[in-house]
């Protein structure tokens, strides 16, 4: 069912302005929403999209501007003001308790009660046929700090689905989901605003989405709103023009033959039920995907390979040399690095400055007689933050004040800055634009060209098939099937990584 324009809007923001040192985030931004309709909210890493979301939540105070809900006018000092109007947000970043299980996360300050008491049963049924109506396979008792990212996300969605909110606001949701997980939110956002007229915001860099599920889209770029617009009366490409102010020609790069010598080779690697004896083989300027559902063992995989995690079994050569994998600093002295997926636990200290996090894992290249080499570490971050194009008004800008897709450049910044034999990398492209993700590919490629071999954990088919010379579909944490470049379409990854073709 489409939206009915004489609706009056759920959400109206009027005139927002707000200003961070430095920089002005949101100018003038007009926004609103109205019953039943999906919103997309587009723009670049830095545009402004969290910010004014977060100024809707009250999680952010916005400078100047108007907020009106269903009508009227409203004051939004906190998130606490933006729950009673009956809005609801996941926000990019996670925000779960990790020490608790998945369905006290769920209901976190709306347990079932009676006389004040916790009704614990309650809480679990209710949890288990949430999860249940969301299509979600998680057990309500797991302790959220041992889900992967996937998982938490998918909390995270279930938390805010069961508010019974009119508004729904969603900062990039399916950024971390593979297919499966993905239709079956839409789903869920299909019914709920078909037959509770509920209205969603929703933020994404995944742009075939737009047209998917989206019913109207405003473009943001820096600060400024380019234009809402009926997504039935705008093309893909003229959004990423309006986004941009140009066209993406080539998102991938031409990428070279690898080399002959092996640059890492893994032997039999167990680990519990999540790897059952994976071996695989790297030259040196080649890339190889990995790919496959979550829970397949991507993550699992390159933790284990970097000697984040301990294995049962299973051998390590990094140019034909075994090594001792059984910690991270051991790994990264033999040249291998790891980029996680998870910025924020592994990937950013994010008290820190860009500059200090790009000089932390580089600083032993970087030293001369003991000393860090402070001029070359900023002479070598501002390079990268150029070649990335990293969003900040200076290099000493602290990382937690940066756009979530600007953090995620800057671990890659801080990883290639390591000059290592081999990296791996998970999810290296995850919540960065259309444009940062080609300045991230061409990057790998000149990694390549170097001499360096990678490793791609990712769970953008596309990507993989688009990037590796060979992609590999893991299938409960074995190889399923390994594909030359060229000879496999997302389609057959897909039917491969669901199990539908041995
Ligand atoms: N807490 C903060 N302190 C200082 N600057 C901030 C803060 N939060 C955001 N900014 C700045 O405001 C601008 C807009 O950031 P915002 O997070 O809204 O971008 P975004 O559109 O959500 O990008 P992304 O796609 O990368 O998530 C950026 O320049 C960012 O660095
Ligand atoms: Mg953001």
């Amino acid at each position: 069912m489409r939206t009915e324009p004489s609706n009056v809007p759920l959400v109206e923001m009027k005139g927002i302005i707000k200003r961070f040192p430095g920089v002005l985030a949101l100018d003038q931004v007009d926004f609103s929403l109205l019953p039943g309709e999906v919103h997309m909210l587009l723009g670049e890493n830095g545009a402004g999209k969290s910010t004014l979301i977060k100024i809707l939540s009250g999680a952010y105070t916005k400078d100047k501007g108007e907020i009106f809900v269903r009508g009227e006018s409203v004051a939004i000092h906190s998130p606490v003001d933006s729950l009673q109007l009956g809005l609801s947000f996941i926000y990019q970043e996670l925000n779960l308790v990790p020490q608790l299980d998945i369905a006290r996360n769920m209901f976190l300050g709306m347990e079932p009660r009676a006389l004040g008491f916790v009704k614990i049963k309650e809480l679990y049924d209710k949890a288990a046929f949430y999860l249940n109506k969301f299509h979600m396979d998680l057990d309500p008792y797991a302790i959220v700090g041992t889900l992967s990212v996937t998982q938490q996300k998918l909390v995270e969605i279930a938390r805010a689905l069961i508010k019974d909110a009119q508004v729904l606001v969603l900062d990039e949701p399916t950024d971390v989901l593979e297919d499966r997980s993905r239709q079956n939110l839409f789903s869920v956002i299909n019914e709920l605003k078909r037959s509770h007229s509920v209205g969603f915001i929703y933020i994404s860099h995944r742009y075939a989405e737009v047209h998917e599920l989206g019913d109207r889209v405003t473009i943001l770029r820096d600060g400024e709103n380019e234009g809402t617009y009926r997504v039935a009366e705008i093309t893909l490409d003229q959004i990423i023009e309006r986004m941009i102010g140009r066209k993406i020609e080539n998102q991938y790069p031409q990428i070279g033959a690898p080399q002959a010598q092996e640059a890492l080779r893994v032997e039999d690697i167990r680990q519990g039920n999540k790897l059952n004896g994976i071996s695989l083989n790297l030259r040196k300027g080649e890339i190889v995907s990995v790919t496959g559902l979550m829970g397949a063992g991507k993550t699992e995989l390159g933790r284990a390979i970097c000697g984040i995690d301990p294995c049962d079994a299973g051998e390590v050569y990094i140019e034909g040399k075994r090594i001792n994998f059984s910690t991270p600093k051991r790994t990264i002295e033999a040249g291998l690095a790891y980029l996680a997926e998870d910025r924020k636990a592994l990937g950013l200290i994010l008290v820190h400055s860009i500059r200090d996090n790009f000089g932390l894992p580089s600083s032993a290249r970087l030293s001369k007689l003991g000393f860090i080499d402070h001029r070359a570490i900023t002479s070598e971050c501002d390079q990268f933050m150029k070649k990335l194009d990293i969003k900040a008004p200076s290099m000493e800008t602290k990382a937690n004040q940066l756009s979530g897709g600007n953090q995620q450049k800057a671990v890659v910044a801080k990883w290639l800055g390591t000059q290592s034999k081999v990296l791996v990398f998970d999810e290296p492209t995850r919540g960065i634009d259309i444009r940062g993700k080609a300045e991230v590919y061409s990057l790998m490629n000149e990694l390549l060209e170097q001499g360096i071999g990678i490793l791609m954990l990712t769970s953008d088919y596309q990507e993989a098939v688009e990037m590796g010379h060979r992609t590999i579909v893991l299938y409960h944490g074995r190889i399923a099937k390994e594909f030359q470049r060229g000879e496999a379409t997302e389609e057959d990854i897909l039917r491969t990584a669901i199990g539908a073709e041995k």
